[in-house]
This record gives C-alpha cells, sequence and structure tokens, in this order.
C-alpha cells in the first residue's frame, strides 16, 4: 500500500500578509462556523476511492488554523476520523502564527492528537517584521515556541524568510542564530517570492521597493546552508532542513509525487492520475457544499510526460534526487540524453548514479530552471 497525505486548508488570517498569495480571507471570523460546516459536509461526502492509500501524515494548513477553536479543529478532526482510516497516522501537523496561540490552545491541540506545530516566525528583526506587514514580535514568537514545547510538542517547524528588502546578511545571520538557539526539530528557509496579485508585487512594479538581486540571493541561501549544517540540521530539500528523522513526512509525499487528499477553500488533490483543486473562493466553496454541488473548481488529468517532468521537477528539489526506479524503464534513456545535452550549460552540477539523478549544492540553486530544461 502506498503511504498519502490528507491536507485540509483553513482559509482565515487576522490579516492579510503583504507577500502571501495562500488563499485566506482576513477578519471574516464570523463565517468560521459555515466554513467548517462546510468542511465537515464535504469531508463526509467525499468520494474518491482511497482504499488502497495509507494516510500517514495529516496537515492542517492555511490560512491560520490557530484560529479555530477547540470545538471547531475536534468537529474536524471526527470527521476526518470516521471517513478515512488515520490508524497508521504518524504525522499530524497544524501551523500556527506567533502570539496567536497561548499555552492552553496549544495543550488542546495535543489533546487532539497535532503532535506537530509549524510556528511562521518569518524573522525575529522588528524592522523586516514591519515591512513583511506581520502582526507579532519576535518576543510572540519565542514565547509560541516556549509555549509549545510547555504543551509538549517535540517535533516543532519554524519557517523564516530572507532576501527581504534591506535585509543585510548579517540580519539574515542573526535570525538563523536566533531561531538555533530554540533548536527546532525543523526549519524551512523561504526566499522571499514576488507573487502576482499581492501587495507586495504591486510595490514592486511600482519600484516603490526592490528585492534583493540574484547574487544577494545566492549568498543567503549559502549562509543558510553553513550555518544550519553547524548546527546539525540536515538539508533535505532546496529550503528545508531538520534534525536526523524530523524531516517533513508530508512534505515529502509532495515532492515524492504521492497521492494526497485536499479539503477547503483552495485545496489541492492528487490520486496518481489527475490533480484536482477547489474554489478558492470562500463564499462559493461553502455556497457549493450548502447547496449539495461539488467545491472541485476543475480537473487535471496528468498525461505520462507531465507525470515524469512533475518527478523530475520535484525531485530535484531534494537533496537526495529522483530515484530512477519511478521513471519509466522505457523513458530513462531519454531522460539520461536530455542531462547530457545541459551538462555543458551547468557543469558538474548534475549527478546520475545507479539509483538517483541529483543536483549538487550549486546546481540545487538553479533547480527550477535545470528541471524546465529536462522536460520531456
Ligand atoms: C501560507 S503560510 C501559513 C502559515 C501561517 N499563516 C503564517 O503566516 O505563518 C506558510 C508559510 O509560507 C511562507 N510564505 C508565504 N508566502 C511566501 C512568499 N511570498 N515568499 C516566501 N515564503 C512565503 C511563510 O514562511 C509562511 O510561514
Ligand atoms: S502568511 Fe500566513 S498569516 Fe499571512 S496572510 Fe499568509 S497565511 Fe495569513
Amino acid at each position: 500500500m502506498q503511504t498519502a497525505g490528507i491536507y485540509i486548508h483553513i482559509p482565515f488570517c487576522i490579516t492579510k500578509c503583504i507577500y502571501c498569495d495562500f488563499y485566506s480571507v482576513a477578519e471574516q471570523d464570523d463565517r468560521i462556523d459555515n466554513f467548517v460546516n462546510a468542511l465537515i459536509a464535504e469531508i463526509k461526502n467525499s468520494d474518491t476511492d482511497v482504499s488502497k492509500w495509507k494516510f500517514d501524515t495529516v496537515f492542517i494548513g492555511g490560512g491560520t488554523p490557530s484560529i479555530l477553536s477547540q470545538t471547531q479543529l475536534e468537529k474536524i478532526i471526527s470527521a476526518l476520523d470516521k471517513s478515512f482510516d488515520l490508524s497508521n497516522n504518524i504525522e499530524f501537523t497544524l501551523e500556527a502564527n506567533p502570539g496567536e496561540a497561548p499555552l492552553d490552545k496549544l495543550q488542546d491541540f495535543r489533546t487532539l492528537g497535532i503532535n506537530r506545530l509549524s510556528i511562521g516566525i518569518q524573522s525575529f528583526n522588528p524592522e523586516l517584521l514591519k515591512f513583511l506587514s506581520r502582526i507579532h514580535t519576535s518576543d510572540d514568537a519565542v514565547n509560541t515556541f516556549n509555549s509549545a514545547r510547555k504543551a509538549g510538542f517535540d517535533n516543532i517547524n519554524c519557517d523564516l524568510i530572507y532576501n527581504i528588502t534591506d535585509q543585510s546578511a548579517n540580519d539574515w545571520k542573526n535570525d538563523l542564530n536566533e531561531l538555533v538557539e530554540l533548536d527546532p526539530e525543523h526549519i524551512s528557509a523561504y526566499s522571499l517570492t514576488v507573487e502576482n496579485g499581492t501587495v507586495l508585487n504591486d510595490l514592486v512594479n511600482k519600484k516603490t521597493i526592490q528585492i534583493p538581486d540574484d547574487e544577494m540571493q545566492i549568498d543567503l541561501y549559502n549562509t543558510a546552508t553553513e550555518i544550519l549544517s553547524k548546527n546539525k540540521y540536515r538539508q533535505y530539500e532546496i529550503s528545508n532542513f531538520s534534525k536526523a528523522g524530523k524531516e517533513c513526512l508530508h512534505n515529502l509525499h509532495y515532492w515524492n509525487h504521492d497521492k494526497y487528499i485536499g479539503f477547503g477553500a483552495s485545496a489541492h488533490s492528487f490520486d496518481g492520475l489527475k490533480r484536482w483543486n477547489n474554489y478558492s473562493n470562500l463564499e462559493q466553496y461553502i455556497l457549493m457544499i450548502e447547496n449539495d454541488k461539488s467545491p472541485i473548481e476543475s480537473y487535471d488529468y496528468i498525461s505520462e510526460n507531465d507525470r515524469i517532468n512533475e518527478i523530475v521537477g520535484f525531485g530535484l528539489r531534494m537533496i537526495d534526487g529522483v530515484a530512477l526506479n519511478k521513471i519509466p524503464d522505457n523513458r530513462i534513456i531519454e531522460l539520461k540524453d536530455s542531462v547530457q545535452k545541459i551538462r555543458n550549460k551547468y557543469p558538474d552540477m548534475i549527478i546520475i548514479d545507479n539509483s538517483n539523478l541529483r543536483l549538487n549544492q550549486r546546481g540545487l540553486q538553479f533547480a527550477d530552471a535545470i528541471a524546465v530544461e529536462l522536460m520531456l
């Protein structure tokens, strides 16, 4: 039986951050109850055949899932429990924002079986937090982390963002060192991406602000890999670092091209043959379900070429690369030929051995471009 993941998308936040294009709405807490009822109905009515899927991860993300009350979360988890076999579940993650999850709430999460917390710290620097329009302080982040430990969380991820306007190399070192002091099991270090439709994108387009250039980004990336590896964090994906055995199993499902099922507004699913996504509109999502209609906006059937390209694209982001046994035997030669063709452009960066296709540290910085050039 192939292992698989369950994803729940909670599309509510207290405020909308200027850089974020994940689907979420702010200041609409009065609609959370309606959303939770719709979500539960969606879970109950799910007709995807998952009889051969072995669910070993559940990830409640967003948005800001820590906004939910214990009762609301309990209802969602109980609906999942009734519809799916969660007896093999190993990793149950919930995303929380600093300052928005006090000790009693974190204790409630533990009681509900959540065993991994992901805290969006982003930075400890007050100026950078302000620039990112975050509404918490660095003290809030430390307090939330310490409360999570007190509540019994022994598997905590913290997100940091780098490559921020006016962030110096020293600012980034300080953020990394401050986080290492807290000693989380897992660290995600994301380079700030300017996403279409965000306030950040408008500011960049109007030239009100500038995002650091590629050279600076590479320097900051190298700083992260150096500091984190010195502190016993193993990089296992471009942006992800963990203590031994604490890799995020749920995200590994995505990168390994495993199956997953998602519920909630804007959630995506993948059954090995096709992907589908729900409406990224709270009103429409709720309305469809209340009218006994499917909240799925569209399906995308994956051709064999797409499948191979995705396996390579996601796989090259991981340090261990792509297991070649995932590629059909009759396409391996073609893939190896494509690698040969771009070897000179990316000297020494692409490594093929008997079982894997992977990139070295320098190659990882070009992972997306290399994946595009290798497309079959
Ligand atoms: C969608 S958020 C949800 C978690 C939570 N609401 C929070 O803000 O911490 C998940 C993570 O995505 C990252 N993220 C979101 N937008 C990003 C962007 N444009 N560039 C880089 N990282 C981003 C942040 O690090 C954030 O912690
Ligand atoms: S980064 Fe997190 S808190 Fe900010 S808008 Fe996105 S999901 Fe909400």
